[in-house]
């Protein structure tokens, strides 16, 4: 069971959490714990339920008990931007935090998703953001909108962001342009099919950011026709997804989201503690 701001008190050695909500299910407590014991640091990695519009109350107690800082899952990303007291640029390009450092004199914030991103897509799929032709597909929400900052940061060559909702990719875009005017970047409607399908021909990773597939009846959030076998597609989802069956069966690479979890995970650590080597024990901890 998650802990909650009012029993917080009685997590007894409780340092460390990963605040969200819905927050029971979450997979950081598997793969901190196991660093922290190795790395001989008395402390527990609990899971905190915290209601949307509490996010500085939870700092604000979580401070209060001593913590040495938190991960911030969904929807609490922005509102944990806005809480800290300082934060680096990568937070600031990414429009979010989701790392969260309980200093004497400051709260500190991070981003490390497009750390984790970039990392899970080189390990999994062996490519290389500098240079990329990028499609991400679900640039509407927060995780999509942290990656294509992060692509357009690392010098992708080609950016295509597409969202059902056309009109919150092209302010990305209009936002990402500004910034990054060498990266050739687009905006599409994904009800679009025909355009769809000519842009993704054009690029080489295909990277799924919307929330289609965390339910098992979930359609793909790409036409089939979009998928070619020269396509690596990447799935933020955890879990196997229409999207990725798809993708198999056009002979595309495909990988899903649990090494992005891996590498942001290991990002926030050694935020937290400098120097040390996690990655290992994470990994065994995450996928055994
Ligand atoms: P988060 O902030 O965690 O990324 P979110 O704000 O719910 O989550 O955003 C999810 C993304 O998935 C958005 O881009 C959303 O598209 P809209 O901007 O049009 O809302 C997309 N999404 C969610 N459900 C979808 C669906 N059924 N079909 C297509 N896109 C969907």
């Amino acid at each position: 069971m998650p802990h909650t701001l009012a029993n917080l008190h009685q997590a007894r050695g409780a340092k460390l959490a990963v605040i969200g909500q819905p927050i029971a299910h979450s997979l950081s407590p598997r793969m901190h714990q196991p660093a922290l014991d190795e790395a001989g640091i008395d402390a527990r990695y609990v899971a905190l339920e915290v209601d949307p519009g509490h996010v500085a109350d939870a700092f604000a107690r979580m401070r209060a008990l001593g913590f040495i800082g938190c991960n911030v899952t969904v929807p609490h990303k922005f509102d944990a931007l806005e809480a800290c007291d300082e934060i680096d640029d990568t937070a600031r390009d990414l429009g979010a935090v989701n790392t969260v450092r309980f200093d004497s004199d400051a709260i500190r914030g991070t981003n490390t998703d497009g750390y984790g991103f970039e990392m899970a897509v080189e390990e999994s799929l062996g490519l290389e953001l500098p240079g990329q032709t990028v499609l991400i597909v679900g640039a509407g929400g927060g995780a999509g909108g942290a990656i294509a900052a992060h692509c357009a940061r690392r010098g992708v060559k080609r950016l295509v962001l597409a969202n059902r909702t056309e009109a919150k990719a092209e302010t990305l875009v209009a936002r990402l342009r500004k910034r990054h005017p060498r990266v050739d970047l687009a905006a599409i409607g994904t009800d679009d099919e025909t355009l769809l399908t000519s842009l993704a021909a054009g690029c080489r990773l295909l990277v799924n950011t919307t929330s289609l597939g965390l339910r098992e009846d979930d359609p793909s959030p790409l036409p089939p026709g979009c998928l070619h076998e020269n396509h690596a597609v990447f799935d933020t989802i955890y879990k196997p997804t229409a999207l990725m069956n798809a993708a198999t069966k056009a002979g595309a690479r495909c990988a899903n989201g649990s090494l992005m979890l891996l590498h942001q995970g290991v990002a926030a650590f050694r935020y937290w503690f400098p120097g040390t080597d996690p990655e290992a024990a994470m990994r065994r901890g995450l996928l055994g």
